[in-house]
């Protein structure tokens, strides 16, 4: 009987690209060890879709100036699309803004009241007056009482670090409006979490194979107390709150964004006409529900989502959240806010989805934050996937082809050396398998590459170039037992490599039905089988793409904010460009100093500053992507280089009539220019 897995991806936010830290943390493991399921012949179904409710869409939406909706659309389809490009290989990819969805949110929220578990309190809360809303804490901004930093959040100091409430903070401002709010009573519903605290503590004591960083922050949560938790909020985009007079409040997105796994399955089982067929996956405690996250995300899976699970009554709990940690990029921490990211849509025009998978499984954050770099991308690209493994198959093919006429030898009294890589072949898929169940991805992937190093070192120990002319049939027999370990290979590597796997059985003609793991461990290709012709499967990356990627990399976009990051360390100056320009392309621009005469942030962003700049002959209107990094008063009277002649542009609606010029620190942070001239003078 094959075993009945449902396994879930974390549902991305519908508010920007993905970058490889999101391939990393959730969905390249999910797609791993679903594909390594598959091939088992277990009952698997794997469950995605886009977050689409909640603050950080609507923080987007209000930075860009639109609607909710414009953002999710827009969002949802990229991120759809990109999932497809790597091929993770979703059954069904969903969304919470669908109507099922709301409507099983709604139905779980229903229950819960009918039962009476959830408790209506009333507390006062932040309220802008002049939006006529209640700020959710995000939406605020003051001083950090912990460190003094000025531009803290409702919700965490972004300097310190410290988790805050929006009522804490000093001077508080509303990032809507810049106006100051006041404190109004609002009702909400909330989640008596301490009443589940024990059977919590008893369900969590049995998960004893959980990986060591989720089971400490289960226990750290637990030992702290689990206290009272809101799942509704004011607020207009979201699932709306089912109960009358609760109009303009809807369900808290991490109450319903969970939920979203739920209506996801259903919407996959109606597709496939079998609408009660989710029940078998939710709903039987057989099943073995898994899922696949990032370590921001583990108390929502560990604690309020079971939780909320066990309050609402015949739901299967998770059986295990193998969440991981965290993916630097070069050094530093991915920021989205500060463009510091590899976006997996900008990779795709650039390289292979394959090799990004290999190299993100085989450093992946598993037990401890890892880091990616573009260095490291190409040595193991060159080194591991072209030059063990795309060698190993290339030579295989080459010489079957030379020599063999496209065509299986047999194999007639092997010799040890040849019985003793059969024999060791056979233990390759179990020893593999066992890693992926464990969900030990590095090592799988180690072991499935050592596949390929045996083959390079028994090709080389046989010496088939010579032995052809001296012993045919070892010859022979060198080539069948080559052959045979490609074919092994090109099960074995699906789950990490999907593509390329297939494209080697193309390469060796290898049926589709031969696609089970358990056949990996014996030969697969019978002698006299005919192969297809040999074609390169990796190229080597060379040192200008990797230069491209840098350079890339610490080109930030223009209006990419400017926190300080919190680290420097392993900082890289991007390499000097090599393409020139002449003079006359140079003095096209027109490079005038001014000074900055009035200096303002514009309301609603966090990182656009409304500067007056004195060129001398006129004023110009600049809007700059600086307020995260200076104060208007640290603008006020300073001295700035500004192109005068770059065409203007609306940013929020106001003309931006000039670009001011910053240097750009390796770790992220910009600095203005300085200069003791004349306002008017001119640069160059
Ligand atoms: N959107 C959340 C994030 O990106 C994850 C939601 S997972 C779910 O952190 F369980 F709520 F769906
Ligand atoms: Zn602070």
């Amino acid at each position: 009987m094959p075993r009945r897995f449902l396994v879930t991806a974390a549902l991305p936010y519908a508010n920007g690209p993905l970058h490889i830290g999101h391939l990393a943390g959730a969905y390249l493991p999910a797609d791993m060890f679903v594909r390594y399921l598959r091939l088992q012949g277990e009952d698997v179904v794997f469950i995605c879709g886009s977050d689409e409710h909640g603050v950080p869409i609507t923080l987007r939406a209000d930075r860009e100036g639109v609607s909710p909706r414009e953002i999710i659309d827009r969002y949802h389809g990229l991120i759809r699309d990109t999932f497809a490009a790597f091929g993770i290989a979703f059954d069904y990819y969903g969304r919470t803004s669908s109507e099922r969805h709301h409507q099983t949110a709604q139905e779980f929220f229903l229950t819960l009241h009918r039962k009476g578990v959830l408790i209506q309190k009333t507390e006062a809360q932040l309220y802008d007056e002049l939006k006529g809303m209640f700020l959710p804490d995000r939406y605020v901004v003051g001083t950090c009482p912990v460190c003094g930093f000025e531009s803290a959040y409702g919700d965490q100091c972004e300097r310190c670090g410290s988790a805050l409430s929006p009522l804490e903070l000093k001077n508080p401002r509303s990032m809507l409006s810049g106006s100051t709010p006041v404190l109004r009573q609002t009702t909400h519903w909330y989640l008596p979490l301490g009443r589940y605290q024990k059977a919590l503590e008893e369900w969590i004591a049995t998960k004893t194979h959980w990986k060591p960083n989720v089971l400490g922050q289960c226990r750290s949560w637990l030992e702290a107390g689990l206290a009272d938790r809101a799942v509704t909020r004011d607020l207009s985009w979201g699932v709306p709150v089912p109960l009358p007079g609760h109009e303009g409040k809807v369900l808290y997105v991490w109450f319903e964004a969970p939920i979203g796994y739920i209506s996801a399955t259903q919407e996959w089982a109606e597709r496939i006409g079998e609408p009660e067929r989710w029940k078998q996956y939710w709903m039987d405690p057989e099943t073995r529900i898994i899922h696949f996250i990032g370590k921001d995300n583990i108390v929502f899976h560990c604690i309020i989502f079971p939780a909320m699970l066990m309050a609402h009554e015949g739901y299967t709990l998770p059986d295990n959240v193998p969440a991981n940690e965290f993916l630097n990029l070069e050094g530093q921490k991915i920021s989205t806010s500060r463009n510091w990211a590899v976006w997996l849509h900008e990779y795709l025009e650039d390289f292979e989805p394959d090799l990004l998978r290999y190299v993100l499984a085989a450093t992946m954050p598993e037990t401890k934050d890892a880091d990616f770099s573009w260095r490291d991308f190409q040595a193991r690209v060159n080194g591991e996937l072209a030059d063990v493994l795309g060698n190993f198959i290339h030579r295989t093919m080459t010489f079957a082809w030379r020599y063999f006429g496209g065509r299986v030898p047999e194999l007639r009294n092997p010799a040890p050396i040849d019985t003793a890589a059969l024999m060791s072949l056979l233990s390759y898929p179990e020893r593999i398998g066992s890693l992926y169940e464990d969900f030990r991805f590095r090592e799988a992937v180690f072991e499935t590459l050592n596949l390929a190093r045996l083959g390079n070192k028994y090709f080389n120990d046989t010496t088939p170039w010579a032995t052809r002319n001296t012993h045919p049939q070892a010859c022979a027999n060198t080539l069948y037992v080559s052959l045979q370990l490609c074919a092994a290979l090109a099960v074995l590597l699906e789950p990490v490599l999907p593509f390329t796997a297939e494209r080697l059985r193309r390469m060796l003609r290898l049926p589709e039905q031969a696609l089970r793991w358990e056949n990996a461990s014996r030969p697969l290709l019978e002698p006299g089988h005919e192969l297809g012709e040999p074609k390169v499967l990796f190229h080597k990356v060379g040192e200008e793409a990797i230069a491209r990627q840098l350079a890339r990399l610490h080109t930030m976009t223009e209006q990419a904010p400017m926190n300080t990051p919190s680290s420097t360390a392993g900082a890289v100056l991007p390499p000097l460009k090599t393409e020139q320009i002449s003079y006359d392309e140079f003095a096209r621009l027109d490079l005038r100093v001014g000074t900055v005469i009035e200096a303002e942030r514009v309301a609603g962003t966090d990182r656009l500053m409304r500067l007056i700049v004195d060129l001398g002959l006129e004023r110009r209107q600049v809007i700059a992507g600086i307020a995260e990094q200076y104060s208007p008063e640290q603008l006020l009277g300073r001295k700035v280089v500004v192109v005068a002649n770059l065409a203007p542009r609306k940013l929020r609606g106001l003309e931006s009539q000039g670009m001011i010029l910053m240097a750009e620190n390796p770790d992220g942070r910009l600095a203005l220019l300085s200069t003791e001239a004349e306002n008017g003078a001119v640069v160059r």
